[in-house]
């Protein structure tokens, strides 16, 4: 068990890529925490260098007050699992498992013992004596982690190691590994670029973008709190709604305009400054619901019935808010890289698939909203428009 400490750390490589720059994250002992970013944020690159697999050309990476830049990787005793597993095709899986014990120089009857033990634990008994190749992906990856943990290491270094599996057998895995981390206590770095993964695995999430650090807390400090608009996007599926907006000051407070709508949204100091400027608005789908629901309390929007997509038990409703409001997303911002299909002024709504809308123009509630400086996509203030 130890805690990991990321100083400054950077990495450039030899052909000029600043693959990680400044990183700092404190990954405390015992702690789950998952990196999460789009393909090519330099998520590995941090990874490789805390196993000592890859040189750190600038700050001090730092394993139980200990400075480890420089140390050996076998020196370590950190763990890495990888997407491909890399077991050895010709060993059982017993010799798979043991393969890091036999390396150390263990006695024959305590390799059987912790062997006989890791086995117990994660299910694999009945395969002890099979090749990989006759396992399926869900139980190779099961001998990997097995590999891992009978070293006892101070740390597990994960590399996507769910990204092999279907669908079903990598939720299934999720928990498998979350519920192991947790019996064992061991310090985890796990990587991943899904951010339903990092989500439901981390005790904490660090959100990476082009090898800059964007965000590191709880699962819900980034969901409901991101201080970015790249994080705001980033988490959360359908993604948030990105709105071009314009705030002004009436008699008592200041009101937010989205196209040609107008909405109330009380004294928020933090918002002040921008008055009478263009801004960013962000909506999340589940926070917005029809007026008429029980639960649609909050700033009120006019919007047309679009269409619905239906996803028991809930339905993405597309809404057009009428007016030519640009969806404010760009590639730069949209997290998980996938071309958003908002047109101007459409927005979706995620509520209960039994609702029945009916088609026009109706209206839409908004429990909470984000607003970002449209310049640099920085947080401004998070809103709740549904406490009066
Ligand atoms: N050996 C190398 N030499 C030069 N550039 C590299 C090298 N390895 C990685 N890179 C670059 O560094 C950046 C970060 O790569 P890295 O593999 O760490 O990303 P990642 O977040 O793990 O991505 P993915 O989700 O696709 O695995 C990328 O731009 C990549 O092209
Ligand atoms: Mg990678």
């Amino acid at each position: 068990m130890v805690q990991i400490n990321f100083k400054d750390v950077a990495k450039r490589y030899a052909d000029g890529t600043d693959a990680v720059r400044s990183l700092n994250i404190d990954v405390r002992d015992g702690e789950f925490l998952v990196m999460v970013g789009p393909s090519g944020c330099g998520k590995t690159t941090a990874l490789r260098m805390v196993a000592g697999l890859e040189s750190i050309t600038g700050g001090e990476l730092v394993a139980g007050n200990r400075v480890i830049n420089n140390l050996a990787p076998r020196d370590r005793n950190f763990a890495m699992v990888f997407q491909n597993y890399a077991l050895y095709p010709h060993m059982t899986i017993f010799e798979n498992i043991a393969f890091p014990l036999e390396c150390e120089g263990v006695a024959k009857a305590e390799i059987k013992k912790r062997v006989e033990h890791v086995v117990g634990m994660l299910d694999l008994e009945p395969h002890l004596y099979r090749k990989p190749k006759s396992l399926s992906g869900g139980q190779r990856q099961r001998v990997a982690m097995g590999r891992a943990v009978i070293r006892r290491p101070h740390a597990f270094l994960m590399d996507e190691p769910l990204s092999n599996l279907d669908a079903k057998l990598r939720v299934q895995m999720r928990s498998e590994i979350t519920q192991l981390q947790h019996d064992l206590g061991t310090t985890t770095l796990y990587v991943t670029h899904d951010q339903v993964e990092a989500m439901t695995m981390g005790d904490r999430i660090a959100v990476m973008n082009k090898g800059v650090l964007q965000q590191v807390g709880t699962p819900l400090e980034i969901y409901e709190r991101p201080l970015n608009m790249f994080v705001a996007a980033f988490v959360g599926s359908p993604s948030i709604n990105l709105l071009s907006a314009r705030l002004e000051r009436t008699g008592d407070g200041v009101i937010c305009v989205v196209g040609e709508q107008r909405f109330g949204i009380g004294a928020t100091p933090e918002l002040e400054a921008w008055i009478d400027r263009g801004i960013v608005f962000g909506v999340r789908p589940e926070d917005v619901s029809l007026r008429s629901d029980a639960a649609g309390k909050g700033a009120t929007l006019k919007a047309e019935f679009v269409l619905s997509e239906m996803v028991p038990p809930e339905q993405l409703v597309h809404l057009d808010l009428g007016a030519d409001v640009v969806v404010a997303a760009t590639e730069e911002f949209d997290g998980d890289g996938t071309p958003r299909n908002l047109q101007n002024g459409k927005i979706i709504a995620r509520i209960p698939s039994e609702y029945a809308i009916s088609p026009g123009t109706g209206e839409w509630a908004i429990r909470k909203g984000h607003f970002f400086d449209p310049a640099n996509g920085a947080l401004i203030a998070s809103v709740r428009f549904d406490l009066n």
